[in-house]
């Protein structure tokens, strides 16, 4: 199996978490400003809400991707008060017909003061065990 990592933060918390993932699944995280040249199986995304939605450089990567290159998508974040960003990244990855894995992370991130201290350890923990079910 093949992958990549690609995170998207304002305050470093989906940062952590790609590390975390990327390290498990033998990768380097970076940015969505490096774009995917390789082919994989499985590309991890890390975002997260802001006012209510996924940034929109996060939605213009994911219309920048190569369907041909990208077999699955795999979601995590840490959004502060609203859930996964599941549905807003496949909203953006149906319109340019790539897959997104049914699997997913989710934590809490701190924000203004709510979660303090999120993604904490366990959560950290928590990424690399879902990445390492990927492991293949
Ligand atoms: C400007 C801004 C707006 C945010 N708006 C929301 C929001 O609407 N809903 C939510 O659940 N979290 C919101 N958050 C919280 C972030 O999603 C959360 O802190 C997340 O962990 C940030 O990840 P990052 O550090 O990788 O950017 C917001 C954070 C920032 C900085």
């Amino acid at each position: 199996m093949t992958y990549a990592v690609r995170y998207y933060t304002k305050t470093g918390n989906t940062k952590r978490l790609a590390e975390a993932m990327a390290k498990v699944l033998g990768v380097e995280a970076r940015p969505i400003s490096e774009p995917v040249t390789e082919t994989v199986d499985y590309l991890f995304l890390g975002n997260s809400y802001y006012a209510f939605d996924i940034d929109p450089e996060v939605k213009q990567f994911v219309a920048s991707l190569d369907p041909a290159k990208i077999g699955k998508i795999v979601n995590f974040g840490s959004a502060a008060m609203l859930n996964s960003t599941y549905k807003k990244v496949k909203a953006a990855a149906d319109k340019v017909g790539i897959a997104m894995d049914e699997k997913e992370f989710h934590c809490k991130g701190e924000f203004k003061g709510i979660h303090k201290g999120r993604p904490n350890a366990d959560d950290v923990q928590a990424a690399a065990e879902v990445a390492k079910k990927y492991l293949a």
